[in-house]
């Protein structure tokens, strides 16, 4: 409640808005080092009348299998092999590495506000061609034509500009280069998302509703996060955690349900 109230008024208040965001992120890092939690989206999965084909994990990815099919369903949307890619928003930095270690990228780079994330990921996760670096999305920290795809997960109703970040990946990305995104939104403001991206120079080249995908993804994982939470969070923070998770019963997770916030996938191109 309290964090929604603050958000409500650091709408047209970007410095706040970044602030917020990554002091939450800052504390999530530096609170929680267990190297188990390498995920922060709300996982994705496909519907019983779906044929969209999921990777077969080894046993110690498992258990974020939800997470990982997400970032699957983005990544298997764009050529990745052989290819630079660069992920916005990397988090804990699992995404990243789980592109870098199964889908033979020529080079995985992970940006992220956060430093104590971007310290986690550098320290937990290694490869010759596998970087962590702190930045903003909205000022990043490379080249022009420095990349093939740019991959955005669950990140971008943080930024302070959705059309700076969307100006920045057009600079960074190649001719002909990918921008793959997913993420999440109040339905009313949906039109706004969909026309930012329309208008980002570059073209949209597929789109998908998967907020059935994610509430599926929250259902079947709801019992294994309930787990984690009484296992490692202290009684006075579940309530955040758990919202923060879209576990049952919390707002997120009705909002999804009732199709209040919707949850949208998007593949853009850059002109050749
Ligand atoms: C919900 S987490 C998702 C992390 C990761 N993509 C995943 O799926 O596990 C959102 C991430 O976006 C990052 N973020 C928020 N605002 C950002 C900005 N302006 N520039 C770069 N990263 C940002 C946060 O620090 C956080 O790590």
């Amino acid at each position: 409640m309290i964090a929604k109230a603050f958000l409500n008024i650091t709408h047209r208040r970007p410095k706040l808005r970044t602030f917020f965001w990554k002091s939450l992120y800052e504390f999530l890092a530096g609170r929680f080092r267990n190297r188990e939690w390498q995920f922060m989206n709300f996982g994705y999965a496909p519907q019983p009348h779906e044929e969209e084909p999921m990777p077969t994990l080894p046993e110690d990815q498992v258990s974020n299998r939800y997470c990982i099919q997400m970032y699957y369903h983005l990544a298997s949307q764009v050529p990745v092999e052989g290819k630079d890619i660069l992920e916005v928003g990397s988090g804990r930095g699992g995404g990243a590495n789980f592109i870098y270690q199964n889908l033979k990228p020529s080079s995985m780079t992970g940006l992220d506000l956060a430093d104590k994330a971007v310290d986690f990921s550098n320290k937990n996760y290694q490869g010759e061609s596998l970087k962590y670096v702190q930045g903003s999305a909205v000022e990043m920290p490379f080249e022009d034509n420095s990349f093939d795809v740019v991959v955005n997960v669950e990140s971008s109703h943080a930024y302070p500009s959705m059309e700076d970040f969307l100006s920045e990946v057009k600079r960074v990305l190649r001719p002909g280069g990918f921008l793959v995104t997913a993420d999440n939104r109040h339905s009313e403001k949906v039109p706004v998302w969909h026309q930012q991206l329309e208008t980002s120079g570059m073209s949209i080249i597929a789109e998908k509703d998967i907020t059935g995908n994610v509430q599926k993804a929250l259902d079947d994982d709801n019992a294994r996060k309930e787990s984690l939470v009484q296992k490692h969070v202290p009684s006075f923070l579940r309530k955040y955690i758990r919202e923060f998770a879209g576990m049952h019963g919390t707002v997120m997770y009705n909002d999804f349900a009732s199709r209040r916030r919707i949850y949208k996938s998007y593949r853009l191109q850059k002109a050749d």
